[in-house]
């Protein structure tokens, strides 16, 4: 059986620099691989790309089809939940509540299913206090929670979760660590967060702008060659 999701020989260019070249992964259903990596390296536009967001050479698949023009993008974005580095560009309903109705209402369900997601996303993220509260008012860390909510009422094939342990309260890193431990889902992880990556133990991929290449084209561009 083909791969859920491959990336194959992906390269990222911003202006003249490049963030990474030729990047391959493939996640099989249920896989969870990890993707580490300094500051600046390139984690987030990676996310972004296999969204669709940025221009990139290389091939991208789902499920054996690939994915090229916009509206395979716009296919591939209701396979792939994904789950901002900051909670507040992903929030924007009244409550708590509404924000994880939004997805599965657009998404046309009936309200009885909708009631049903609710209820069991909040049972899985151990967030049913949260159900009523007003979303603007909610801590860093109760935002991070509900934003993966929101993402997980949609029911995607896939997670892609940028640095989803930021900046958490103890209590709140605990509650999406548990979630990741145990969810059934694959899920690509970007993070530098060494406990959570040491209490995971997933496969770890580290993306890194060190290639022979780019240290040519460094050192051409700095007229060291
Ligand atoms: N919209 C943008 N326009 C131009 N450069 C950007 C933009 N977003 C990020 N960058 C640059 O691209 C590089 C990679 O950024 P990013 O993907 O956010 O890295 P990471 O998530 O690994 O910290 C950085 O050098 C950053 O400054
Ligand atoms: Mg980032």
């Amino acid at each position: 059986m083909s791969a859920l999701l491959e990336l194959k020989n992906l390269t990222v260019r911003r202006g003249q620099k490049t963030l990474f070249r030729n990047f391959n992964l493939s996640l099989k259903n249920g896989e969870k691989v990890i993707i580490a990596g300094p500051n600046g390296v390139g984690k987030t536009t990676l996310a972004e790309t296999i969204l669709g967001f940025n221009p990139f050479e290389g091939e991208i698949f789902f499920k054996g089809r690939p994915i090229k023009g916009e509206k395979d993008f716009k296919f591939l974005r209701t396979k792939v939940g994904y789950i901002f580095q900051n909670p507040d560009d992903q929030l924007f309903m009244p409550t708590v509540w509404e924000e994880l109705a939004f997805g599965p209402q657009n998404l046309g369900f009936p309200q009885e299913e909708i009631e049903k997601r609710i209820n069991r996303v909040l049972e899985l993220l151990n967030i049913k206090h949260l159900k009523d509260r007003t979303t603007f008012n909610l801590s860093f860390g109760e935002k991070r929670l509900v934003s993966i909510g929101c993402v997980l009422t949609m029911e995607p094939e896939i997670l892609l979760l940028d640095e989803p342990s930021n900046g958490l309260d103890l209590k709140n890193w605990k509650r999406v660590r548990d979630f990741l431990q145990t969810t059934e889902k694959a899920v690509i992880l970007i993070t530098h967060d060494k406990e959570l990556i040491q209490s995971l133990r997933w496969k770890v991929v580290y993306l890194t702008n060190l290639s022979l290449e780019n240290l040519i084209e460094q050192q051409t561009n700095t007229g060291l060659r």
